[in-house]
């Protein structure tokens, strides 16, 4: 009888046990699912695959930055489309002037140390206003500190168009 109400006791045991087991392997599953879903959501990629390289086109006033391509509609640019005017499209990080009505692009990435955005276009010469070197309008340095021209860019103009091919 000992054994029957301990092996009586012991199912009930053991039932009770399942049933607890089972709940919490339920409520496991639910949180697993709820966290995976939640990761799958927010993350959206295929683990292993590199974040896109290529932003996407940017266009502001006119100007159209799109991989290593610049269109500028020089009508939304009344500053460069005039003699002696000149742009600097900082996230293209790109000088652009115009000499006489031919137009010169060059990178604004200055050889002395890489500062691209802190230009300032007097006499037909760029500055570079963090250490002052000057460069000419094909990117030729006038003054040091830097020793190294800024690379050019390809122009093209097609009616009011200006391309630059970086
Ligand atoms: S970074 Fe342009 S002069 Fe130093």
């Amino acid at each position: 009888m000992d054994q029957i109400k301990s092996k009586t006791g012991n199912l009930s045991q053991s039932r009770r046990e399942f049933v607890e087991r089972a709940g919490m392997t339920a409520v496991m599953s639910a949180f697993g699912l709820a966290f995976f879903t939640s990761c799958s959501d927010s993350e959206d990629q295929t683990p292993g695959t590199p974040p896109n390289p290529t932003p996407p086109p940017t266009s502001s006033n006119g100007v159209t930055v799109s991989g290593n391509n610049i269109r500028i509609d020089l009508a939304s640019q009344a500053g460069l489309a005039a003699a002696g005017g000149w742009l600097l499209i900082i996230n293209a990080q790109t000088l652009v002037v115009n000499v006489g009505g031919s137009y010169f692009a060059m990178t604004s990435v200055c050889t002395h140390s890489a500062c691209d955005r802190n230009w300032t276009f007097t006499n037909s010469k760029f500055t570079c206003t963090c250490h002052g070197s000057e460069f000419d309008t094909s990117g030729n340095v006038l003054k040091g500190p830097a020793t190294l021209a800024l690379k050019s860019y390809a122009t093209a103009l097609s009616g009011t168009t200006l391309s630059v091919t970086k």
